[in-house]
């Protein structure tokens, strides 16, 4: 049996070995032909007119042919980097449609050949690629999705061609690829998620593109070395990445903000270029300090912070450049004394004082600018280009707390009541402690740092942050007006806005005048910050602009959860399938005293008198009750006083009126506890007398009180009497005309529990079918 496939294995070979190209297929020798016509006969390419063996052709610098058992496996033309594109009888789809007769290539390099059109989705075909390089092409559109059917690539490099659109969604996996390059094109968009797939990727090069947005969690590249960004629009976070990290480029994009603390673990970082981008923090001097370092470029951004003369350099430093940016002191001798000849260093255009070489700025120069951030055109003279807004501040590595400005007090009109909101509240007047813009020392001794707990996300909120104007600008589209949702009652623009992890925020933008300024922002600010519960719609955080001109703020933007505008009100007497059922109505209420007990006491200084009701308490998706924070009278009148006050300490002491304030709130409790059983919209104080009378008269009747006409019938059909007669208490109590007869709010927390356990344990006794159900509403809360 063996005979046989010898002889024909000989025939084959024989037949081979007398085609054109002695051990070449014919086919593939006609297709290399086939190549050369449509390349238009290249003079790189005379030489395969002589029916040669191109596979023992020696390789030239520009021509490459390599054969392994008959197969070409290798192919490498690169011509002149000025070829003009090919004439206009050019086929890419002939071309390629060729190359795929070559199906056994692993190295396939065309590279200047002047190749143009798209890029064929048939490449796919050549499903053995290792190495794909066709740079210096006039190659368009869109880089084909089908390119991630190519497996085998460990290289890929696209580079200066005319790409435009952005990368594949799908990119990948290419679980050998460990160099892309795709610089000088015209590719935009973002980096999409999947190229943190690319786990042997060595080699990111992607300068000279139009890409944009925030960067990907590039730590899952876990054996990056080279990454190279330079001249796009990314930002304006720094990158996270793996530590063993070799060169990072991101010159001429986008960043803001500070350098991450971990760049001074990258013990192999040998090059690393930050320049001309937006970054505002004091210069981790420490940089100039790791073990590998010799290129180090900061020029062109805000960098702030005092150097030393007796800071100390890496030895093998070869260059640095840090030009153009806010810092003050000495140039450190290290850099001032050169080692070498071949060493470069610069350091124009900072406020450093041991340098009388006219290079430098004076030193307040340094100090103001310190201060402001990002430049904007402004928006008072519409895109006007000649003026410019600062936004945003971040010094000392925390979060720096601007200037305060009196107005904006104003925009928390009070609302203070000794009676409800029935009272109707009138506008203030405000008292002004102005002083037109600010001085930066005083800035700088107003400085303070948002506690650590605030930054810190708890229950499931975010933390505290200071947004950068660009996210706030991203999350709604340039408040475009489809994002805009309204004014509130003060007559400030809020904005709907959606951030890039798919969140939604809202915007509440206040907008200043020069003459209201106050020299101490940090309450406000800090205030604002404590806003946080899981009951509340919490604040998350904050922006500023100012101007540069003159260092006024002239927006400010506080920024809270969305919550959709889906009030208590409306769940308990709106649209009857809207309503909710007697164990989320506790759990409601259970919520609301929640917030109530926060606000009095979980925050220094607490906040009473809230004007708490029905149509300011939000039910979120989850069903969690949640106080809408913009109604809160955050400054009220004492407290708008004394915040712009700096040297009167604390609020009133009077202690008797604190209690007072404390069952106001209670007071208002009940009222919302009434509507919940009763199912009535009560707006007035009569209905409030009248509702109450008869749910005291039904309390003390005895029998079933789901019977009662009093209790809403949209709940009495499925409540144990047992906890609508506890609740129906309460609601009495908070109702006490005497304040000190109304329970406090942990009396009144233990009793809505208790409540709800009651509702529970009568659900499980019974063999109800809406008792699971009814559990799960009571969850939120319990
Ligand atoms: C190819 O043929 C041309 C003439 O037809 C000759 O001048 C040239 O030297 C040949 N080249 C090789 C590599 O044999
Ligand atoms: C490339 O082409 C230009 C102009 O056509 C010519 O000056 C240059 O010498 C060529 N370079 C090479 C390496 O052939
Ligand atoms: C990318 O560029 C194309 C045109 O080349 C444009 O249609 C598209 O909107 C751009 N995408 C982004 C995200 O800028
Ligand atoms: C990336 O590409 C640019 C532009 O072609 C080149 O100058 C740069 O050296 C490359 N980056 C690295 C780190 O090799
Ligand atoms: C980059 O994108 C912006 C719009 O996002 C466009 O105005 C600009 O022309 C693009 N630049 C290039 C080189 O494609
Ligand atoms: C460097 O000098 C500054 C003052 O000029 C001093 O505060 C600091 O301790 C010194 N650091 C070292 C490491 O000597």
């Amino acid at each position: 049996m063996g005979a046989p496939i010898i002889n024909l294995i000989c025939f084959v070979f024989l037949l081979s070995s007398i085609s054109s190209s002695s051990s070449l297929q014919s086919s593939q020798y006609w297709s290399l032909l086939r190549l050369q016509q449509l390349l238009g006969h290249p003079s790189l390419l005379t030489t395969w007119n002589n029916h040669t063996d191109l596979c023992s052709s020696i390789p030239s610098g520009s021509l490459t042919v390599v054969c392994y058992e008959n197969s070409i496996t290798q192919l490498e033309i690169i011509g002149n980097q000025s070829c003009p594109p090919l004439p206009k009888s050019f086929s890419i789809h002939s071309f390629f449609t060729t190359l795929t007769r070559l199906p056994e290539l692993k190295v396939l390099t065309l590279s200047a050949l002047g190749l143009w059109g798209s890029l064929p989705d048939k490449i796919w075909r050549l499903s053995n690629l290792e190495r794909l390089d066709l740079s210096f092409n006039y190659l368009s559109g869109s880089i084909p999705p089908e390119i991630s059917y190519l497996n085998n690539l460990q290289s890929l490099i696209l580079d200066r061609n005319i790409f435009t659109g952005s990368v594949p969604e799908r990119f990948g996996p290419f679980p050998l690829l460990a160099v892309l390059s795709l610089r000088r094109n015209f590719l935009n968009g973002s980096l999409p998620e999947s190229i943190t797939t690319l786990d042997n990727l060595r080699v990111l090069n992607l300068s000279g593109n139009n890409f944009s947005g925030e960067l990907p969690d590039l730590t899952l590249l876990s054996n990056i070395q080279v990454l190279d960004l330079e001249d796009n629009k990314f930002g304006p976070q720094f990158p996270v990445l793996q530590r063993k990290i070799n060169t990072i480029v991101l010159r001429k994009n986008q960043f803001t903000g500070s350098l991450p603390s971990q760049l001074g673990t990258y013990y192999l970082l040998r090059r690393l270029d930050v320049s001309s981008n937006r970054f505002v923090s004091p210069f981790p001097a420490s940089l100039l300090n790791l073990p590998s370092i010799r290129y180090l470029d900061i020029s062109g951004n805000r960098f702030t912070g005092m150097l030393f003369q007796n800071m100390s350099c890496c030895d093998g430093l070869e260059f640095v450049d840090l030009s153009s940016n806010l810092l003050t002191g000495n140039l450190p001798s290290c850099l001032s004394v050169k080692k070498s000849e071949s060493m470069n260093i610069r350091f124009d255009m900072n406020c450093l004082s041991n340098l009388k070489d006219g290079t430098q700025h004076s030193l307040p120069f340094c100090q103001t600018e310190a201060l402001a951030v990002r430049i904007f055109p402004h928006a008072k003279k519409k895109s006007s280009p000649g003026r410019v807004i600062l936004v945003t501040s971040m010094v000392g590595g925390g979060v720096f707390l601007g200037v305060l400005l009196v107005s904006i007090l104003m925009f928390f009109s009070i609302k203070v009541s000794n009676k409800r909101k029935l009272v109707k509240k009138h506008p203030r007047t405000l008292i002004l402690h102005a002083s037109n813009g600010y001085s930066s020392s005083k800035l700088l001794a107003d400085m303070r740092y948002i506690p650590q707990t605030m930054k810190l996300g708890t229950f499931g909120i975010p933390p505290y942050r200071l947004f950068s104007l660009e996210e706030i600008e991203a999350s709604t589209n340039n408040f475009e007006s489809s994002a805009f949702i309204g004014e509130d009652s003060d007559g400030h623009h809020m904005y709907r806005g959606k951030l890039k992890d798919g969140s939604c925020i809202a915007i509440r933008c206040l907008k200043l005048k020069k003459t209201q300024t106050c020299h101490n922002f940090t309450h406000y600010i800090e205030s604002i910050a404590k806003l946080r519960h899981h009951n509340l719609v919490s604040s998350l955080g904050y922006c500023f602009e100012y101007c540069l001109e003159d260092s006024t703020i002239s927006r400010l933007f506080l920024i809270s959860e969305f919550v959709p505008n889906c009030t208590l009100r409306s769940k308990i007497s709106g649209n009857p399938e809207q309503k909710i059922p007697w164990a989320q109505r506790i759990s409601s209420a259970i919520g609301v005293a929640k917030a109530i007990q926060f606000l009095h006491s979980g925050i220094i200084p607490g906040l009473f008198a809230n004007n708490l009701n029905s149509t300011n308490v939000l039910i979120d998706q989850n069903s969690v009750a949640k106080i809408d924070s913009c109604n809160l009278p955050l400054f009220s009148s004492d407290r708008e006083f004394k915040v712009c006050d700096s040297n009167t300490k604390g609020l009133n002491n009077d202690s008797k009126r604190d209690e007072l304030k404390d069952k106001i709130d209670i007071y208002d409790f009940g009222i919302i506890l009434l509507e919940l059983i009763t199912g009535n919209n009560i707006d007035s104080q009569r209905q409030v007398e009248k509702m109450k009378n008869r749910l005291q008269e039904s309390v003390a009747d005895d029998g079933s009180l789901r019977k009662k006409s009093v209790v809403d019938q949209t709940i009495a059909r499925a409540c144990s009497n047992e906890s609508l007669k506890t609740v129906m208490e309460i609601c009495i109590g908070c109702l006490s005309n005497e304040p000190v007869d109304r329970p406090s709010i942990e009396d009144l927390l233990w009793n809505l529990q208790f409540a709800a356990q009651v509702e529970v344990d009568s659900w499980r006794g019974s063999d109800s079918q809406s008792s699971s159900n009814s559990i799960s509403q009571l969850t939120p809360e319990i």
